[in-house]
């Protein structure tokens, strides 16, 4: 299978040609970036250099796609990862499916039924809404016979992995609703902001440093009530605050819960015990472990711990994944071969980088 790689110089599109790296049925033919357009890419990325397949590609310019598919048809991909900035997504996914290529997008300009959504969470009017019905949100525990159909894959969002994992066994039962509202109190690594320069990300900025950011209206929100609401056919409420952690990689979502409104804490393990037992990438902790990000680090994995603090009757969920693994570039990955009709976890590592 032939594989586009638009923004493969960015922090996911690496972790992407990372992910496919030494597989047998997938062939790199096309990485793209607009600043580096004409260098080699394992110039750039010099720890992609060791993959045969990827020493002697030349990064293109995206703007140049359809001259590709019209000069080089048999080199053209089926599919493509688009690991780009926000919004660019939407100029880009109409092209790609245009010229006859799967999309894979990780941004979040597909994520969201509602178009309404999109002025009100990203500041901007969607500029093609015509997709959104077809783009199928790419959780495989949630969508898998979806994906395995679809033409234009919206990978979720990094902290949304973490968050509805946490959450799915008691959204699915219906067992979440208005009643009493989901507090997400998230942690992730600086990775998660990318790889484009910003003054934020400064290590002088980071280091040593603990803060909050977005604090109201991160536009993870309305993709984890989207499909939490979903999941369980009621609305719920959930307030979100992500915090950034002097840490390359890695999220950690500890959610509470009023238990008080929830079955006994016996039968919500039992929930989740049968939910995850048969999903290969979900791993459910056994009793008093914690989960810890080094555990599922350059992994597809999140790791999901419960916790029943009886005396002000709260439940806590604790949850990991790797934000540029199974937050963005494996669970892509694993998308992918869900479309291509093999196994899930094909190519996927299944032990955590550690320490
Ligand atoms: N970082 C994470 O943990 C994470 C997790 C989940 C999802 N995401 C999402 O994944 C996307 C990529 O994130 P990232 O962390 O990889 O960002 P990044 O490191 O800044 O890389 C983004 C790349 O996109 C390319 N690009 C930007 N605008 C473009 C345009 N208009 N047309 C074509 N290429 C364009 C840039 O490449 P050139 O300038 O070289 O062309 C850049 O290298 C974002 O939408 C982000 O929200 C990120």
């Amino acid at each position: 299978m032939r594989i586009g790689v638009v923004g493969a110089i960015g922090y996911t599109g690496s972790a992407v040609l990372g992910a496919l790296a030494g597989r047998p049925d997938t062939q790199v033919t096309v990485v793209t970036s607009r600043g580096e357009a004409g260098g080699c890419l394992t110039d750039l990325l010099p720890h992609l250099s060791g993959v045969p397949g990827y020493r002697d590609l030349v990064l293109e310019d995206p703007a140049d796609l359809e001259k590709i598919r019209r000069d080089s048809p048999a080199r053209f991909p089926e599919v493509i990862f688009l690991a780009v900035s926000h919004r660019a997504s939407m100029a880009l996914v109409p092209r790609v499916l245009a010229l006859g290529a799967k999309a894979i997008d990780l941004t979040g300009d597909f994520r969201l039924k509602s178009l309404l959504m999109y002025p009100m969470w990203y500041k901007v009017e969607h500029e093609a809404p015509e997709y959104l019905e077809e783009a199928v949100y790419g959780l495989p525990e949630i969508h898998r016979e979806e994906i395995r159909r679809a033409r234009l894959v919206a990978n979720p969002g990094c902290y949304p992995t973490c968050v509805i994992l946490s959450l799915l066994p008691l959204a699915e039962k219906a067992l979440l609703g208005p009643g009493s509202p989901i507090i997400a109190d998230c942690k992730s690594g600086v990775s998660g902001a990318g790889r484009t320069a910003a003054v934020p990300s400064l290590f002088s900025e980071v280091a040593e440093n603990f803060r909050a950011y977005k604090v109201l209206g991160h536009p993870h929100t309305p993709e984890m009530i989207q499909e939490l609401s979903t999941a369980g056919g009621k609305p719920l409420r959930l307030s979100f605050t992500p915090h950034l952690v002097p840490m390359n990689r890695g999220i950690e979502a500890t959610v509470y819960l009023d238990s008080e409104k929830l079955p006994p804490y016996k039968e919500i393990r039992d929930l989740y015990e049968a939910r995850y037992r048969d999903e290969p990438f979900v791993r459910f902790r056994p009793e008093g472990t914690i989960p810890q990000t080094v555990d599922v680090r350059g992994t597809n994995f999140c790791d999901v711990a419960l916790f029943h603090d009886e005396g002000p009757g709260i439940l806590k969920i604790v949850s990991v994944i790797d934000n540029l693994a199974r937050g963005a570039a494996t669970q892509a990955v694993a998308n992918l071969n869900l479309m291509a009709g093999v196994d899930e976890g094909l190519g996927l590592p299944l032990v955590g980088l550690r320490p």
